[in-house]
C-alpha cells in the first residue's frame, strides 16, 4: 500500500523538501505557467507544529523572492493553528502575510472541510481588509457559496473558484456532481462580469471552454482573471492555454506531510481508486 501511495505523491507533490518546490516552480515558470506554492500541514494540534509552519512559509516566500521565481502562496489555516485556536491561526496567518506584503507577494488561503469555513472566511475577511495583496478559495459544493461570493465581491477580494475536495453532507453540499458544476459555472460567471479578480480552479474543459467564453463576450480583459490547476494533473491543457495568452498558474505542493492531500487527489478520480484497488488485490 505504502509504495502504491508514493506511486500517486509522485505525481502529484513536487518533494519533500522547499527546494523541490522552487525547483519545480521554476521548471513551470521555463513554460510560461506561474505557480502558487503549498506547505503541506493540516489539522495541526500542537502551537510548536504552527509555529514551525509559520517559519516554514517566512523562509518559503524570501527562497521566492531570492530566486525570483514567479509564484505566490497558498496556505491552510488549521496548518497555522485553527483548530488550536482561531485567534492563533490568525496572528500566523498575520505574521506570514505581512512577510509577503513587504517581498511583494500575494497570499491564498485555501479551503477547508465544512468545519473550518466559517472561521476561515471571516479571518480572511479581517486580514484581508488590512491587505489586500489576499485571495480565498470558494467551493462550488457548497449551498452556502452563493451568499459567501456576494459578500466577497463587496469586499472586493480575489476568489479562488473551485468544486471542494471534502467528504460533505448532503445537508450542505450538492451530493450531484451535475450541481457542482451548475454551481461552479453560475458563480464563475458572476465574479467574471462582478469585476472580482477571479481564478478559476479546475481542469473539467468545459468549465474551462465556458470561461474563455464569457470573458470574450464581455470583453474582460485577460489580467483579471487566471486559470489555477493542480502540479501533476493536465499538463497539455496548462500548455495549450498559456500558448493562447490566457494566464495559468499551478498550485505545488511539497513537504513530508503529504498523505492527507495525496489521498484527496487518488480518490477524486474513479481510474485511480481502481488502479489502487487493482495492485492490492494483484
Ligand atoms: P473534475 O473532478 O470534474 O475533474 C475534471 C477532469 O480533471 C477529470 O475528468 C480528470 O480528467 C481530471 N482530474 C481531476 N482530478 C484529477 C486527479 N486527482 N487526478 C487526475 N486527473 C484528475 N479544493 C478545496 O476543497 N479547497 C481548496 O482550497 C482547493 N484548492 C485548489 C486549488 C487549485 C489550484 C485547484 C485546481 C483545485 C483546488 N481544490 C481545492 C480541489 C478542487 O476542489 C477539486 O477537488 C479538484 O480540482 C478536482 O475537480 P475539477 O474541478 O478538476 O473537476
Amino acid at each position: 500500500m505504502s509504495r502504491i501511495l508514493s506511486y500517486f505523491a509522485k505525481r502529484y507533490i513536487a518533494g519533500e523538501k522547499q527546494e523541490d518546490a522552487i525547483n519545480t516552480a521554476k521548471e513551470l515558470n521555463e513554460r510560461g505557467i506561474k505557480t502558487t506554492i503549498d506547505n503541506l500541514g493540516e489539522d495541526v494540534k500542537d502551537a510548536k507544529d504552527a509555529a514551525r509552519g509559520v517559519e516554514e512559509y517566512m523562509s518559503l516566500v524570501e527562497a521566492i523572492r531570492k530566486d525570483r521565481v514567479d509564484a505566490n502562496v497558498s496556505f491552510k489555516l488549521t496548518h497555522l493553528g485553527l483548530d488550536i485556536s482561531p485567534l492563533m491561526a490568525e496572528e500566523n496567518a498575520e505574521t506570514i502575510i505581512k512577510k509577503a506584503v513587504e517581498l511583494k507577494n500575494f497570499v491564498w488561503f485555501d479551503m477547508e472541510g465544512s468545519k473550518h469555513t466559517e472561521n476561515t472566511l471571516s479571518i480572511f475577511s479581517k486580514l484581508h481588509a488590512k491587505y489586500p495583496e489576499t485571495g480565498i478559495a470558494i467551493q462550488s459544493y457548497l449551498y452556502r457559496s452563493a451568499a459567501d461570493v456576494t459578500k466577497l465581491i463587496k469586499e472586493n477580494a480575489a476568489v479562488r473558484l473551485v468544486k471542494g475536495a471534502y467528504k460533505e453532507s448532503p445537508d450542505i453540499a450538492f451530493p450531484e456532481k451535475k450541481d457542482v458544476d451548475g454551481n461552479f459555472s453560475a458563480l464563475m460567471k458572476r465574479l467574471l462580469l462582478s469585476g472580482a479578480y477571479t481564478a478559476i480552479a479546475t481542469h473539467d474543459e468545459k468549465l474551462v471552454n465556458e470561461a474563455k467564453n464569457i470573458a470574450s463576450e464581455n470583453k474582460i480583459p485577460r489580467d483579471h482573471f487566471e486559470f489555477q490547476m493542480l502540479l501533476g494533473i493536465k499538463r497539455t491543457l496548462q500548455s495549450r492555454l498559456v500558448e493562447e495568452g490566457y494566464k495559468v498558474r499551478v498550485y505545488v505542493p511539497y513537504g513530508t506531510r503529504w498523505l492527507p492531500y495525496t489521498m484527496r487527489r487518488m480518490t477524486e478520480r474513479k481510474e485511480n481508486v481502481w488502479f489502487v484497488l487493482k495492485n492490492i488485490f494483484d
